[in-house]
């Protein structure tokens, strides 16, 4: 893929740019995406019956046990190649906020210490009532492990259907967002807000937005850049031309 020159250059004197990422990132790590057809999560299970509060309170079980297959598939997968071609960007540009909808730790395991999760994370467990996290629990196969300080049941650090995403990262995602000089949005299908939204705030302020997608998006038609393709290969190469 050739890159436009100004794309490139702008990016070689870059200091501030901030990246959101979602499923599509991780796809090639052999992670299902949500929205894909045939093959996405929500192809198999509906949300509502799994991913939200309602359904926990009526089938804990049933949830708890989604998250705990979905936490032993995360814990199989490593970080692909634009996992690391983020973390190397990270490296090279002065201010580099990474931003993610996922929930399965890749970017950190690729390297990313800077990083805001909008959606929580799958491999953090907390009791449901008091907040309280938690490293270990008992592997009941009749019901949900309970919290050793309340007794409350455990569920997954996830924002579920209907909860309010995390305050502090929501408030740091909007923040980078509005001050960026750069914005890129890779692999998200930019439907489910407020992530969806920080694009639009980014180039509002007046930021160069580059998406990188596997397909067109509703963000598309608004990008600076709009690079069609697979993430894992897409970033290397880009790296490799900025800053090679
Ligand atoms: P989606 O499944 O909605 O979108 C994934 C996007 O990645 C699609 O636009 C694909 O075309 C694209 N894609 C697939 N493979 C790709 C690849 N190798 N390289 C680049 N792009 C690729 O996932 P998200 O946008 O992340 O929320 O979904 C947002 C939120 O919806 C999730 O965080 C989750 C879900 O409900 C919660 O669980 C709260």
């Amino acid at each position: 893929m050739n890159f436009a020159p100004e794309l490139i250059s702008l990016l070689r004197g870059i200091s501030k740019l901030v990246a959101l990422t979602g499923a599509g990132v991780s796809q090639e790590s052999g992670l299902r995406t949500f929205r894909d057809a045939q093959t996405g999560l929500w192809a198999q299970y509906k949300p509502e019956e799994l991913a939200s509060p309602e359904a926990f309170r009526r089938d804990p079980k049933l949830v708890w046990d989604w998250y705990a297959w979905r936490r032993e598939a995360v814990k199989g997968v490593r970080p692909n190649p634009g996992h690391y071609a983020l973390a190397e960007m990270a490296k090279r540009v002065p201010e580099f906020i990474l931003i993610t909808q996922n929930v399965d730790g890749l970017h950190h395991m690729a390297g990313n210490q800077r990083l805001i999760e909008l959606h929580g994370n799958i491999q953090r467990v907390r009791c449901a009532e008091c907040y309280t996290f938690t490293e270990t629990w008992g592997d009941d196969t009749k019901s949900v492990p309970q919290c050793s300080v309340c007794g409350g049941i455990l569920r997954p650090d996830v924002v579920w259907f209907g909860e309010s995403l995390p305050r502090d990262q929501l408030e740091a995602a909007v923040e980078a967002a509005r001050t960026c000089e750069v914005f890129f949005s890779i692999g998200t299908s930019g439907v489910v807000q407020p992530a969806a939204s920080l694009a639009f705030a980014a180039h509002s302020r007046g930021a160069v937005v580059v998406e990188i997608n596997a397909e067109p998006t509703p963000l598309t038609p608004e990008a600076n850049f709009a690079l069609q393709g697979k993430s894992g290969e897409i970033l290397p190469r880009l790296v490799e031309a900025v800053w090679g």
